[in-house]
């Protein structure tokens, strides 16, 4: 799942209310937390707070914060000491952290380090009204426990820093694969789904408001699993007491899709071990099921793999490749690569380079691995690169993967495609900016388009990132 770079979240309510409750609220990390936000915003704009853009003003601060490398985390340490400026001028200032720092540091954040006044992890957003209330009568406020059955599918988001064309809807909360090297199931807890009827609901709810692009989020889609709401992993003691049916993530996709043939429909985070033919399938069958999917491989040697607790070989990664190519042909395909884990040899980086050189992706995500408190790999294994090897490698495979973005979107000069108007491009004000259906980014003059539009474009030039075209 893309990991932005942090984002100021701001909505203007339209009605004032009698006393003033603003709410500043940061997100950072990945998709799931930026849309987590929005589930916040519209759990809090029901108790009156209206949200401000300016720290400043705010009497509420809530930071969605990400663990999922030492960075992110210490990134969110540096933006509370930054705020809690802010409350030496003003007492009645609550400061409170959500998301996967909270969960995992719980109230470490409020006893030992005493940064803020309100921890509350992923699961217990319900609660922040209740536990706001607590820190307004000088008690600390903690909630972190995480749920089976939690997916807030009843709460409407408010859609924040929104360009009105494209949406994140969550369809899943959690992940049961335990790789090694990963803190989200610590901090996100055990895989469930979300009502497939609350998931349509919010569908036509955005396309009646204008939206065109709905891209269905969770930490592992294919994984998704419909059978009554609960833990994943109960549906097998479940299945065998009664006939349960069931709705797995090809059969949603294709509900979704069939219901809402106008609008564009995408989804994030694949894994290979869970990503079956059946989805594909329905990719090909649909026109408005994005020809794109993000397929995190994190090294191409099979003993890293292992260490990794990947649940899938190089092999079987590679077959999936082959797969998606003849069920979808021109599928845009990206990754998530960690150089330096454990062990990892020259001999195992070259077999990344080299499998890296098989796909050719059009984009990647690349880290080096940083070990996370409790997690399989930080607690057995040992972090034996050193960070000089980790780096390099890391260049390395940056280096490949910009010629591949190169190469993949010269391919595509003289091609048209379909693209969605997303926004004015940030270089030129007389352009606008979409994303083609494999993902890729095109920049074009206005002309007589609008935000919101699909217009064809021819592609005439590319950068490694951008194509660049015209209206036809
Ligand atoms: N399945 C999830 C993965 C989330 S983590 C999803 O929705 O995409 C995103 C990426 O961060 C991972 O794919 C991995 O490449 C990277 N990552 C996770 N833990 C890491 C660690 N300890 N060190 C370095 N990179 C890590
Ligand atoms: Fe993390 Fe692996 Fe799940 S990367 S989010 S444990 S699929």
């Amino acid at each position: 799942m893309f990991h932005a770079e942090p984002k100021t979240l701001k909505i203007e309510k339209k009605t004032k209310p009698s006393f003033e409750k603003k709410l500043y609220i940061q997100s950072y990390g990945c998709q799931m937390n930026f849309s987590d936000s929005e589930v916040v915003a519209s759990i809090l704009s029901k108790e009156g707070y209206t949200l401000t853009p300016h720290p400043e003003e705010a009497n509420l601060i809530l930071l969605n914060t990400c663990s999922i490398r030492e960075k992110a985390e210490q990134t969110v340490r540096k933006r509370i000491t930054d705020f809690k400026k802010n409350k030496n001028n003003n007492s009645d200032l609550v400061i409170g952290i959500l998301g996967c720092m909270a969960e995992r540091l719980k109230s470490k954040f409020l006893e030992e380090e005493k940064l803020v006044d309100l921890v509350i992890g992923p699961d217990a957003y319900r609660d922040l009204p209740k536990l706001i209330k607590e820190t307004h009568e000088g008690r600390k406020a903690v909630n972190v426990i995480l749920s089976k059955e939690e997916t807030y599918a009843d709460i409407n988001p408010v859609r924040l820093n929104s360009n009105g064309v494209t949406a994140f809807v969550s369809i899943m909360r959690g992940c049961d694969n335990m790789c090694s090297f990963c803190v989200v199931p610590f901090t996100r807890g055990r895989e469930r789904s979300r009502d497939p009827k609350s998931i349509l609901k919010e569908v036509s709810e955005l396309s009646k408001s204008g939206f065109k692009e709905i891209t269905l989020l969770g930490q592992n889609v294919d994984s998704y699993l419909w059978f009554g709401g609960g833990a994943k992993k109960d549906f097998l003691k479940i299945s065998l007491e009664k006939n349960v049916k069931k709705i797995d993530f090809a059969d949603l996709l294709d509900i979704i899709a069939k219901n809402h043939p106008q609008i564009r429909i995408r989804f994030s985070t694949s894994n290979p071990q869970d990503m079956k033919d059946s989805v594909l399938k329905t990719i090909s069958k649909y026109e408005n099921i994005c020809n794109y999917i993000h397929l995190p491989v994190q090294s191409g040697s099979s003993k890293i793999l292992k260490l990794m607790n990947r649940g899938h070989t190089r092999e079987w990664y590679l077959e999936r490749i082959k797969s998606i190519r003849k069920h979808i042909p021109n599928c845009g395909l990206s990754s998530d690569f960690i150089t330096g884990f454990c062990n990892e040899t020259e001999e195992d980086h070259k077999l990344t380079l080299e499998l890296m050189e098989t796909v050719k992706y059009n984009f990647s995500y690349m880290f080096y691995y940083s070990g996370r408190p409790n997690t399989f790999a930080q607690r057995q294994l040992v972090d034996n690169i050193s960070e000089k090897i980790k780096k390099r490698r890391l260049q390395e495979i940056i280096n490949l993967q910009q010629k591949h973005s190169l190469l993949r979107n010269q391919m595509d000069i003289d091609k048209k495609y379909e693209v969605l108007v997303e926004g004015v491009s940030k270089k030129s004000n007389e352009d606008f900016f979409g994303r083609t259906s494999h993902n890729t980014v095109v920049v074009f003059k206005k002309k007589t388009a609008k935000i919101g539009d699909f217009i064809n474009v021819k592609i005439n030039d590319c950068t490694s990132a951008t194509l660049i075209g015209e209206i036809i």
